[in-house]
């Protein structure tokens, strides 16, 4: 069997691609346990400091769930498709979305359910001109469930994600820009170098400083603002012993370069 997700290694960025082209890289259970491996490999490896994800092909990101693999779950009832199929996606969807490190979406096609899910997810994402995305769960009875009902609303407002909710139409890569759910879009030759541009504007600055900001972010975007703030102080806080944070400063003061730990 040929790898689900490969992997390879860019200077200090993983490019993680999903890798069943045939299947439009239709997220089946091996393929997410894969992800998640290898977002846990890379999690500890102090060398790598951000991830790309995109997809294998020239059709797609991800048609998303793999609904053969999945319909055939949902005939073994509700506690064994919640545990199989949802826990699952939205355990990975939530691994990204927490992941200490920046990790940037290259939206290379279609992405389609679970493919836009993760796009929601992601801290960044950079789309071909070719991308088109849809939530089309409801074509075949379900609510999204990786997460799909919960982060859309929130990044592009209830009614916004309540159209393309009920609707499951189609949406094109413009749309997607108006909506907050990517950041730009570029000539699709153009989509890797974009998002490892990116990825090297980020990795100027301080990656503990990087992971600090995307935890403040991610769990106080989460949280009533008081509680925000404390996220936000807290996160301060654990800055301010580092190494990282005393060479910024000096750096600055001294009109120089910083020169950060793990670079
Ligand atoms: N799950 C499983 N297999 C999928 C898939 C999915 N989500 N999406 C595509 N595939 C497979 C097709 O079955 C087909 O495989 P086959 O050649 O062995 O039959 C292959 O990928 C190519 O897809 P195909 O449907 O032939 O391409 P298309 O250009 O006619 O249509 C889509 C493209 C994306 C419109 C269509 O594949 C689709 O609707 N996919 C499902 C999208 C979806 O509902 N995702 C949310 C799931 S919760």
């Amino acid at each position: 069997m040929s790898e689900l997700v490969l992997c390879e290694t860019r200077g200090a960025v993983a490019v993680l691609t999903l890798n069943r082209p045939e299947k439009l890289n239709a997220l089946n259970y091996a393929l997410v346990d894969r992800l998640k491996e290898l977002l846990d490999t890379i999690e500890s490896a102090a060398d790598i400091r951000a991830v790309i994800l995109t997809g294998a092909g020239d059709r797609a990101f991800s048609a998303g769930a793999d609904i053969t693999e999945f319909s055939e779950t949902v005939r073994q009832g509700p506690d064994a498709a919640v545990r199989a199929f949802v826990r699952r996606g939205q355990s990975m969807t939530a691994r990204i979305e927490s992941f200490p490190k920046p990790v940037i979406v290259a939206v290379n096609g279609i992405a389609f359910g679970g493919g836009c899910e993760i796009t929601e997810a992601a801290h960044l994402a950079v789309a071909s001109e070719k991308a088109s995305f849809a939530k089309p769960e409801i074509n075949i009875g379900i609510p999204p469930t990786f997460g799909g009902t919960q982060r859309l609303p929130r990044l592009a407002g209830r009614k916004r994600a309540l159209e393309l909710l009920l609707t499951g139409d189609r949406f094109s890569a413009e749309r997607a820009y108006e909506i907050g759910l990517v950041n730009r879009i570029v000539a699709h030759d153009d989509l890797l170098p974009s998002a490892l541009e990116l990825a090297g504007r980020i990795l100027r600055h301080s990656s503990l400083a990087a992971s600090r900001i995307l935890t403040a972010v991610t769990r106080g975007l989460n949280a009533p603002i008081a509680e925000g703030l404390e996220i936000e102080s807290e996160q301060f806080a654990r800055m301010v012993p580092t190494h990282d944070m005393r060479e910024a400063l000096d750096a600055w003061l001294a009109r120089r370069q910083p020169h950060y730990e793990g670079r």
